[in-house]
């Protein structure tokens, strides 16, 4: 029998990892509340969480944090090799192969084994926000930059990116995105990501399965496109005009709705409160105004509430991250989940295939080209 469309209501694998509750809004990673982890845990803490399915004691965070930092910086002749004419790929196709590359100098790349696993997800997790920023600041013919081993993993992507050692609550606003952004279950690109591992392909293959699914505006490109349409609606005035057009035109509005979520996207509202102060903090209250607006107006209209991208594009924005690089953002933070998705279909694997409904023409003999009308 035909699934819904679009694997709608399908369960295609068994995890430990993040509990998403669509009808109650509410998602915890490993049993640990979203919100607990939102207003207390740091991102290192998450991806330890993530990976090795308990919190850290200060110990192991100390030793874990210290193995991210001493691998910051992404091979010299990855950046080489993507310098010049290639830097001017999108920068989620740069990510994508420069991830890609990154398996020429691992010597983990063909061990599957959990260990492995290990050791590879916190190399590429590591360097990633150093790819990206090395690809920004190569597209701007200028140096790439530099990793602050002093600052935590959040703040030193803001500096690489930005050339600003950040301060609150733009440095608490990054790290909370990447914090909500880490995991999110049977997502699209962790989909493809573990349907990749299911080949028994290496970690770093379901990673770059997992970055070509990302791109996609229905996905983490969506982030990028919300800017656009508040550029577009101009003015918290315009706003509720705005998405009343859109809404006749049938058009959809980038950063609201959600496949699993019915109540609203219990990340959101987190996001939304560190908008406010990083608003004032950056000049951005208009901004800001014309995106409670528009969510107002949705609400009011179309009973759709904002997803994680609706606020998140608004915290990479005023944190002066280049729109482009939003999706690849949201990466640096999503690999956590990717890592350990992939982990865990490696320690249980099967081939993931599922079957098709053929709807083309039923069986009929091979017709010769010279009698072919
Ligand atoms: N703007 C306007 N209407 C929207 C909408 C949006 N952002 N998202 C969903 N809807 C409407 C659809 O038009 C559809 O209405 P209909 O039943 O009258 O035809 C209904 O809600 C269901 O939408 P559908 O696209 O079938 O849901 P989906 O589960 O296939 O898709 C998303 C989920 C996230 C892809 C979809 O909501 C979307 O495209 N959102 C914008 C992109 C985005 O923010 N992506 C990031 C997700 S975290």
């Amino acid at each position: 029998m035909f699934a819904k469309e679009g694997l709608e209501g399908v369960v295609a694998a068994r995890t430990s990892i993040c509990l998403i509750r669509g009808e109650d809004g509410t998602l915890a990673y490993r049993g640990y509340s979203i919100d607990e982890l939102a207003r207390s845990a740091s991102f290192e803490e998450v991806v330890y969480l993530l990976w090795f399915g308990e919190l850290p004691t200060a110990k192991q965070l100390a030793s874990f944090d210290a193995e991210l930092r001493a691998n910051r910086s992404p091979p010299p002749d990855v950046l080489d090799a993507l310098s010049g004419p290639l830097a001017r790929m999108h920068s989620m196709d740069w990510l994508r192969t420069a991830v890609s590359m990154l398996a020429a100098d691992d010597p983990d790349v063909d061990d599957n084994s959990e260990a492995a696993n290990l050791r590879k997800g916190l190399r590429i997790t590591a360097a990633m926000p150093a790819l990206v920023a090395a690809h920004e600041r190569i597209r701007k013919q200028a140096e790439p930059p530099q990793a602050d081993n002093g600052l935590n993993h959040a703040q030193n992507f803001l500096w690489m990116m930005t050339g600003h050692r950040p301060r609150d609550p733009a440095a608490r606003a990054i790290e909370l995105a990447m914090i909500l952004q880490a995991d999110h279950g049977l997502n699209a690109s962790t989909f493809a990501a573990r349907v990749t591992a299911g080949t028994l392909a290496d970690m770093h293959a379901a990673i770059v399965a997992a970055l070509g699914a990302l791109k996609g505006p229905l996905h983490g490109g969506a982030s990028g496109q919300v800017i656009e349409m508040l550029q577009e609606v101009g003015d918290a005035s315009d706003a509720a005009r705005y998405v009343e057009r859109a809404l006749a035109q049938k058009r959809k509005i980038a950063g609201f709705g959600h496949r699993v979520y019915k109540a609203a996207d219990p990340r959101a509202p987190h996001l939304k409160a560190i908008a406010g102060p990083l608003a004032e903090a950056t000049g951005s209250e208009r901004l800001y105004q014309t995106a409670c607006a528009v969510e107002d107006a949705m609400r009011a209209r179309r009973g759709l509430s904002p997803n994680i991208d609706f606020y998140s594009a608004l915290v990479d924005q005023m944190v002066g991250l280049p729109t482009d690089q939003f999706a690849s953002a949201f990466a640096c933070a999503r690999i956590a989940g990717w890592v350990a998705h992939v982990i865990e279909q490696h320690l249980d694997n099967r081939l993931i295939r599922p079957l098709e409904e053929y709807i083309g023409p039923l069986p009929r003999p091979f017709v010769p080209i010279a009698d072919r009308s």
